[in-house]
């Protein structure tokens, strides 16, 4: 199946501005929760919205909705959905993998894509997972600086990637502790 090939999505680009506060025009900061199976429609009207190329089908998100190995994650707000994050893992791996972080263009610039990556890295901790990784097209400014914000460092590439021809960096973030990570290395 391809969901699990990661990053094979193209965005639609958003206002490209940020919002001068972190509040934002629409009141409220939505509430971050898992996604039930209700929230499918919302979540296939959200994919529409923000990404143009590979989108999640319906059923590929009822899968997710129900799937051990996934984490799906939706940011819900009076107006509905503004948000969701999608991790992966495999079993018997203990790296996990962002497959999405999507925030609707109306809600973007306000914190949002940072609560919801946030929020995926504590449910990895939380499962024992040691390190994140992700796919990202070399030309999305947005995503790469949401993600060296916090911590995640390119560590190679994919060339010819995307379906367009486009270009993948691969990043990746440590989740254990840094004194860990230094006991590790000095063993
Ligand atoms: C990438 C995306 C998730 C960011 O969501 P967001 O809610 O607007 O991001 P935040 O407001 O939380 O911003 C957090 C950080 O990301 C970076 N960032 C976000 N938007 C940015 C932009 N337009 N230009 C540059 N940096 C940006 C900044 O470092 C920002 O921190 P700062 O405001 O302190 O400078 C959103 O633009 C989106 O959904 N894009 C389309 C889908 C996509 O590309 N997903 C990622 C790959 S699957």
């Amino acid at each position: 199946m391809s969901e699990h090939r990661q990053g094979r999505r193209v965005a639609i680009q958003g206002r490209l501005g940020k919002s001068p506060t972190r509040s934002g025009p629409r009141g409220r900061s939505p509430r971050l929760r898992r996604a039930a199976q209700r929230d499918l429609p919302a979540l296939v009207a959200l994919e529409q919205a923000v990404f143009s190329g590979d989108r999640l089908t319906p059923r590929q998100f009822r899968h997710h909705l129900d799937a051990p190995s996934t984490d799906l994650i939706v940011a819900a707000s009076a107006a509905g959905l503004d948000g969701y994050a999608l991790l992966f893992r495999r079993n018997g791996s203990l790296v996990g993998r962002i497959y999405s972080i999507a925030v609707a263009p109306s809600a973007r610039g306000q914190g949002l894509g940072d609560r919801l990556l946030q929020r995926l890295e504590a449910i990895a901790r939380a499962r024992g997972l040691t390190e994140m990784r992700l796919e990202v097209r070399q030309d999305n400014a947005a995503a790469i600086a949401l993600y060296e914000r916090r911590g995640y460092q390119r560590f190679g590439e994919r060339l010819a990637y995307y379906e367009d021809g486009g270009d993948a960096g691969r990043m990746r973030k440590s989740l254990l502790p840094r004194r860990r990570r230094r006991d590790r290395h000095t063993r």
